[in-house]
């Protein structure tokens, strides 16, 4: 049954993490995988997460099921928190969302529900993108393309080059796939002015957005990191967003994500619901419930919350500052430029202009990780390495 399967290589982040773990040098950096650590170098679970679990514990009184679009209550205060508790659509029922398993299983339920309204639209991602957008959103049936994004030489968004390149190839009807903010894997977003252009952009041409919100709380603020979200939602009559909470409640393994479909009335908000229900059922049921359970604790007890709002200031704060300690490393003859757009970007990643044998001579002389595309994620390094890393990024460079 089995004799003709052959291996199949794993995505270049999960070979990444996998090459780091197995490295026994104590001097490494792990610059590889997008997960938040501390000073120390670990991943905590948040005190407001162990708070909440706590009383979770005491309180939970069953495990059966909660149903194929999950805990609704985290959903409504997910939105409320990515919207704003005044938005328009919150208020007038026009949402329809589904809690699911990450920001991965929002993708993959979002990408289903286009293959059912729109099979021979076209989902258009920056180049370049996290690297499991293509295949989670091909593998549901999607044609996928490619929109000119970030500028390996200028290290910034080419804009006027995306918009051009969308205009002369988009259809109608088609999907922008956009990170919300701290872009995956180059940490260059829209300004909020680009965002102003692009929101009435799309909707002048009947371009459908997907908003891909990953990161928010760990760029520059929460209301900042939503400011082109609220732009695109307040513009455009219909809009798809993904959510993850992996990040910024640091619940990576227990998968907590939302999908939400905005849309034009309080009827179809009930369809699309429906929908993401029958799709998520056939694909895995239902979506875990601990970490969403955890999270609507935070969202509405007073106490909990602000816990929260302040380590996640801290984890952003932290990220802000490496990237200063970086960028004046890296500010000597040659390195000019990364310096300038490492303090610039937002989120954990930049994408540096480093090739894969650049990457590859790092990971072997320097025992520095990162990925062969150049990406790094700056919350794995530490003041204290930060001066043997710019040195080491220099030599290779
Ligand atoms: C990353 O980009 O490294 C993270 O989003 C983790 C992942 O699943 O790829």
């Amino acid at each position: 049954m089995f004799e003709s399967v052959a291996p199949r290589p794993n995505d270049p982040i999960m070979v990444v993490m996998e090459k780091c773990k197995a490295d026994t040098r104590p001097e490494k950096i792990d610059l590889g995988v997008g997960v938040y650590k501390d000073s120390s170098g670990i991943t905590t679970i948040l005190k407001s997460v162990k708070l909440a679990e706590e009383m979770w514990n005491r309180e939970e009184t069953t495990k059966t099921y909660v149903g194929t679009v999950g805990n609704q209550d985290f959903c409504k205060d997910m939105l409320e928190l990515m919207l704003g508790a005044d938005s328009q659509a919150l208020k007038e029922g026009r949402i329809g969302a589904a809690q699911t398993a990450g920001g991965s299983g929002a993708l993959r339920l979002g990408a289903e529900l286009l293959k059912v309204a729109a099979p021979n639209a076209t989902v258009w991602a920056s180049t370049p993108t996290w690297a499991n957008h293509i295949p989670l959103i091909s593998d549901a049936g999607m044609r996928m393309g490619s929109y000119p994004y970030y500028n390996r030489e200028t290290l910034g968004v080419d804009f006027e080059d995306m918009l051009t390149y969308l205009d002369g190839h988009a259809k109608r009807g088609d999907i922008i796939l956009l990170h919300g903010c701290c872009h995956n894997p180059t940490g260059a977003d829209l300004s909020p002015e680009q965002w102003d252009r692009l929101a009435p952009f799309m909707e002048e041409r009947g371009l459908f957005p997907f908003i891909d919100l990953a990161y928010f709380g760990l760029g520059r603020g929460m209301k900042e990191d939503t400011y082109g979200l609220r732009k695109v939602v307040q513009t455009c009559p219909e809009v798809l967003l993904a959510a993850s909470c992996s990040k910024n409640f640091a619940l990576y393994r227990e998968r907590t994500g939302l999908i939400a479909a905005i849309t034009q009335s309080s009827e179809k908000a009930k369809v699309l619901k429906s929908q993401f229900g029958a799709i998520q059922r056939k694909l895995i049921s239902m979506p875990p419930d601990h970490g969403a359970a955890l999270v609507t604790r935070i969202l509405r007890d007073e106490s909990l919350r602000k816990i929260w709002v302040e380590e996640l200031a801290e984890m952003r704060e932290r990220v802000l500052g490496l990237r200063q300690l970086l960028s004046e490393a890296l500010n000597v003859q040659g390195g000019e430029a990364m310096a300038a757009a490492i303090k610039n970007q937002n989120g954990m990643f930049s994408t540096l202009p480093l090739s894969p044998e650049h990457t590859e001579r790092l990971r072997d002389e320097h025992a520095v990780y990162l990925m062969p595309s150049g990406r790094i994620n700056i919350a794995g390094a530490n003041a204290s390495n930060i001066p043997r890393l710019a040195e080491a990024i220099l030599a290779v460079h």
